[in-house]
């Protein structure tokens, strides 16, 4: 992404081109920066060799899956529907986890049926589901046992999923007594244990916290798994100047610990796969000027992008052509919808901004079109695929008509 003659490109094409072929509001991705975001990962866990299960939640639009499969990866589901679509993107199911507190018993069964290669239970009750689903079938389940190891993440508490006040996983002493009940079951194979203590995590401590904590189990039930599922988590950089993972502290210790226990490893990365690969591009409707601020309406709103409203999450905004005239006044970029919190960003000055000028709201490829909704029945936003230099239509913009 790089400004030319003042006009901003994304791998080569410029976003004033994008939008007079496809139009505003859009999420647009690159497959250069998806790439190499795999590649990445793959190097920062080389030694490893794990299997890397693409966390389908962040980003499930079929094309982005259908890439991110023949660059390798499996995916980590959490919904019949996820599951569906990692299917329909070509995703080996011998590469895929079903994660989740609440699965269904149609949910498992249809897992059971295309032959995942783990369900991932979280609670008596749902090992419980499995097990008739199993006696249905007449087979034996691989399950993973998820552990929530009471480790704080360090993260926004709305993303830490991996403290024993949170719904997921099970307590230490749980999974300690499943594998006692289980292990000699004809019904459920326990394959794996599995952790994942949350998102947007940017110190590598949590982390060590939590191999300890799967150290104990394995100690204390002297049991040895086949895979060790670590989840994924691995924060990004949104933009402020925040230290991020270190990667290869975490993979160092990793390999200590399958140096000593012999498991496989999983992961389940999410936004660190296509966080940055995203753009959200919107047109200013209005700037609307009060006395303390400029408005810039966008044609964007919450119900395109959630972050900002629903964690204040903070996205870079930057303009399609820059300009140098800088106003110093404080800018709210904010959304159509009937609610005070579908605002994007305040800052306290910015270039010169005219009505129907583009602006792009940066690293919005996780968590960002998953997260729309209709509200204010508003169709949902168009995506795009830049890939080689061509613009490729991978979601067409919901019709109104048919919403309603
Ligand atoms: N595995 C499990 C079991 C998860 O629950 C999640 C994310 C992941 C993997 C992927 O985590 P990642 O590598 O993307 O951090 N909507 C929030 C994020 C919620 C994450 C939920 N679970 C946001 O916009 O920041």
């Amino acid at each position: 992404m790089h400004y030319i003659n003042k006009k901003l490109l994304i791998n080569k094409v410029s976003v004033n081109k994008i939008v007079k072929q496809i139009g505003t509001p859009s999420y647009v991705y690159s497959y250069n920066l998806l790439r190499e975001n795999i590649l990445k990962f793959k190097k920062n866990f080389k030694k490893i060799n794990p299997l890397i299960c693409f966390a389908v939640k962040a980003n499930n639009n079929i094309k982005i899956l259908n890439e991110i499969s023949r660059l390798g990866l499996g995916a980590d589901v959490v919904s019949m529907g996820e599951l569906m679509a990692a299917l329909k993107a070509k995703i080996d199911p011998k590469k895929i986890v079903f994660s989740g507190v609440g699965k269904t018993y149609e949910e498992i069964m249809f897992a059971v049926k295309k032959k995942i290669l783990l369900i991932n239970a979280e609670s008596k009750s749902e090992i419980e589901v499995i097990l008739k689903v199993a006696k249905k079938f007449n087979t034996r389940i691989n399950i993973g046992l998820r552990l929530n190891p009471n480790v704080d993440a360090l993260t926004i508490k709305e993303i830490t999923t991996g403290k024993q006040i949170n719904k997921f996983g099970l307590s230490d002493n749980e999974v300690i007594e499943f594998i006692k009940l289980y292990k000699n079951s004809k019904l459920v194979s326990i394959k794996c244990l599995s952790v994942h203590i949350g998102s947007q995590i940017t110190s590598h401590i949590p982390y060590l916290k939590m191999l300890n904590a799967i150290q104990k189990i394995i100690n204390k039930s002297n049991y040895s798994f086949e895979y060790i599922d670590l989840g994924g988590g691995m924060g990004i950089n949104y933009g402020k100047n925040i230290k991020l993972l270190n990667y290869k502290k975490y993979a160092d210790q990793i390999l200590k610990f399958i140096t000593k226990n012999n498991a496989k490893i999983i992961f389940e990365p999410g936004r660190s796969i296509v966080g940055n690969a995203g753009f959200l591009v919107s047109k200013i409707i209005y700037i609307k000027k009060t006395k303390k601020v400029n408005f810039i309406i966008l044609d964007a709103g919450m119900n395109d992008l959630m972050r900002p409203a629903l964690y204040k999450a903070y996205h870079r905004i930057i303009p399609a052509v820059k300009s140098r005239i800088k106003i110093f006044k404080r800018h709210d970029f904010v959304g159509p919808v009937c609610e005070t919190t579908d605002k994007f960003l305040s800052v306290k000055s910015y270039q010169k901004l005219n009505e129907g000028d583009n602006v792009i709201i940066c690293d919005v490829g996780a968590y960002g079109k998953v997260l729309s909704s209709n509200y204010n029945l508003r169709s949902k936003a168009s995506e795009i695929l830049i890939k080689n230099s061509k613009i490729l239509r991978i979601k067409k913009k919901e019709n109104l008509k048919t919403i309603i």
